[in-house]
């Protein structure tokens, strides 16, 4: 009897210890849902116009479906240059804030 509770209390330690240590290292690697949801409402509002998200129609930008999982991923310090400077015949979006500018680069990593 006594063994078993010895092993549900250490059971208990091991548990809570993964349970107070994982999620900030998780939380640090992906993006909050909600600069996600920010992301894509400024996306919706300012981006969509010309870029197109689904694969379906073409725009005047290039069509950002699947943007961060080709071979040659996006720098993000470089995506947000273009986000906030311009590039070509995209005009620059200097308005923007920087955590705007994080969270359309979270919304484009989903894509
Ligand atoms: C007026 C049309 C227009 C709007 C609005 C626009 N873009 Fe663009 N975007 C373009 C064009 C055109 C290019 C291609 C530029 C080039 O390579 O010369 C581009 C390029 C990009 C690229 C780089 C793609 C690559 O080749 O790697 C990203 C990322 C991007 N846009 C994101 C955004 C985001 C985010 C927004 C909203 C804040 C936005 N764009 C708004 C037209 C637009």
């Amino acid at each position: 009897m006594k063994r078993v509770s010895l092993a549900a209390l250490f059971a208990m330690i091991v548990f809570s210890y993964f349970a107070i240590a994982l999620p900030p290292a998780v939380i640090s690697q992906k993006s909050s849902p909600q600069a996600v949801a920010n992301g894509k409402r400024i996306f919706n509002r300012s981006c969509a116009g010309c870029h197109d998200t689904l694969g379906t129609s073409a725009k005047s930008g290039p069509a950002l479906k699947n943007y961060y999982r080709h071979q040659l991923r996006p720098v993000d310090e470089r995506v947000r240059s273009i986000i906030q400077q311009g590039k070509g015949k995209m005009p620059a979006f200097s308005n923007l804030s920087k955590s705007e500018t994080d969270d359309l680069v979270a919304y484009l990593k989903t894509l």
